[in-house]
């Protein structure tokens, strides 16, 4: 199972100091990614490296990468195309693909994009400096390898956010469920949990850093085990650490969720009640063919569990349409799931078939893609509906709100979330507010995806 996925996009490195190489890091795909590119930034820096945030003027640009959907791995292909077009006015560049898609692509990138010097797989990247060397001395390197134990519990990952508010803490690494759809077991291997000491460790550097609000990452935190630590006391253990942080989590699964952890998140007030529990589909059938261990029925129950421990709890979910022979009446289930459960937010995603998986050996992509569009459409507008009510209900409450940064649409705003995870738009905060502040915010409109509201004052 994947984590949450908050679009693809790019990020760019800001410069730090002054250095004789220069990195470029682009990432892509889900929260892991963008911690594994911050381990990535940390080893790079211990050899030397500074940062760009312009690839002109970069000596090693890495693209960490996503494989989950097909039109992931395009995306990448083109932008390849663009630092080949680099690659002719600096011979010298080095071009390296890390993360899924060279971990399931390996000898195909180097051999279909000439451009690339370097592949590394998610456990790779403790090797990225030799790789690198190799590289230098005229030689192509590629270092694929998955292992059982790494979890890069002792490199201390680069920071390069802009703002000193939100942090990831990767807990554990690969997926041993196998969802028939999901590549992720195979890029990212086994699963192994980190030990908790150097979790609660990491955190309590964060909080004296003066971060706000740090999110626990794993492909399935439920089943977080470290020599019988498990998740729900790994919760507490850093709840108990750094009291003063706002603490979330990715992802939960639905046949592992414990009422053990929701009993935790109630007794903590700093454990935010943000659940991202994917669902996947709402028809038994689909759910069967998808692997997934549980029924719509199960699902219902587990929210139920949710909103009887946690009832200030916020819900989101991940939908795929168009898996393998999902028929009219399977899609209808879905929709009707959707209007029981009521999430305050909903990941669409048309399925795309991935080689080598489950899905893809035993079922035929039989769903026609103009199917699909239809389904993610209704998807879309009915997860759009439900989302609007839900937050209609919240006008004209009070919520405690941690500022991130200026608002994309008009920077005299801010974006922020509620304690409970909820986007929230705070209005003329530029001028008094800093990114990382806590204010009380009273909502007075809203759109299907964000609240809005005025600043009463520091919380
Ligand atoms: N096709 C479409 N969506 C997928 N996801 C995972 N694999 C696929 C696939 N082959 C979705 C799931 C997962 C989210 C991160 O991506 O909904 O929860
Ligand atoms: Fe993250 Fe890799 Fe899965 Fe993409 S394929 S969502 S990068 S784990």
């Amino acid at each position: 199972m994947a984590l949450a996925h908050e679009r693809v996009f790019g990020q760019r490195y800001l410069p730090l100091q002054p250095a004789p190489y220069k990195a470029y890091i682009e990432t892509y795909g889900c929260q892991m990614n963008f911690a594994d590119s911050e381990l990535v930034a940390g080893i790079l820096q211990s050899t030397g490296y500074g940062f760009t945030a312009d690839p002109a003027e970069a000596d090693l640009v890495l693209l960490n990468t996503c494989a989950i959907r097909e039109h992931a791995e395009e995306k990448i292909w083109q932008r390849l195309k663009y630092f080949q077009s680099l690659k002719h006015k600096r011979s010298h560049l080095i071009v390296g693909v890390l993360g899924c898609m060279a971990e399931r692509l390996r000898k195909k990138l180097m051999e279909e994009a000439p451009v690339v010097d370097l592949v590394a797989g998610p456990d790779s990247y403790r090797h990225l400096p030799q790789l690198i060397r190799q590289v230098e001395e005229g030689h192509k390197a590629i270092h694929t390898l998955l292992s059982r134990e790494e979890t890069y519990a002792d490199v201390a990952p680069l920071r390069l956010s802009p703002h000193k508010v939100s942090a990831y803490i990767s807990i554990m690494r690969g997926c041993n469920n196998m969802c028939s759809f999901c590549i992720v077991p195979f890029t990212r291997g086994r699963e192994r949990s980190r030990p908790w000491q150097s979790i609660v460790e990491e955190a309590r550097t964060l909080a004296d850093q003066g971060y706000k609000e740090i999110t626990l990452l794993g492909q399935n935190v439920d089943s977080y085990n470290d020599n019988g630590v498990l998740f729900a006391e790994l919760l507490q253990r850093v709840a108990e650490a750094v009291p003063e942080v706002w603490i979330r989590f990715a992802t939960s699964h639905p046949k592992d969720m414990k009422d053990e952890v929701l009993k935790t998140i109630a007794a903590y007030p700093n454990l935010s009640p943000y659940i991202h529990l994917p669902v996947q589909s709402g028809s038994d059938s689909v759910l069967e063919r998808m692997n997934r261990g549980y029924t719509a029925a199960w699902y219902k129950e587990r929210i139920a569990a949710i909103r009887t421990y946690l009832s200030d709890a916020v819900l989101s979910t991940d939908i795929i349409v168009g898996f393998c022979g999902e028929s009219e009446e399977e899609f209808q289930d879905t929709l009707r799931l959707m209007e029981e459960v009521r999430w305050d937010s909903v990941f669409q995603f048309m399925y795309s078939e991935r080689p080598g998986t489950l899905a893809a050996r035993r079922y035929k992509d039989d769903v026609p893609s103009s199917v699909k569009q239809a389904r993610l459409e209704q998807v879309i507008a009915l997860a759009q509906r439900i989302g609007l009510e839900n937050h209609q209900l919240r006008i004209g409450k009070v919520y405690e709100v941690l500022l991130e940064k200026a608002a994309r649409r008009n920077p005299e705003d801010m974006a922020g979330r509620t304690f409970s995870g909820l986007p929230v738009v705070v209005r003329d905060a530029s001028r008094r507010y800093e990114p990382g502040d806590k204010v009380r915010v009273h909502i007075t409109e809203v759109s299907a995806v964000t609240l809005i509201g005025y600043a009463l004052g520091a919380a």
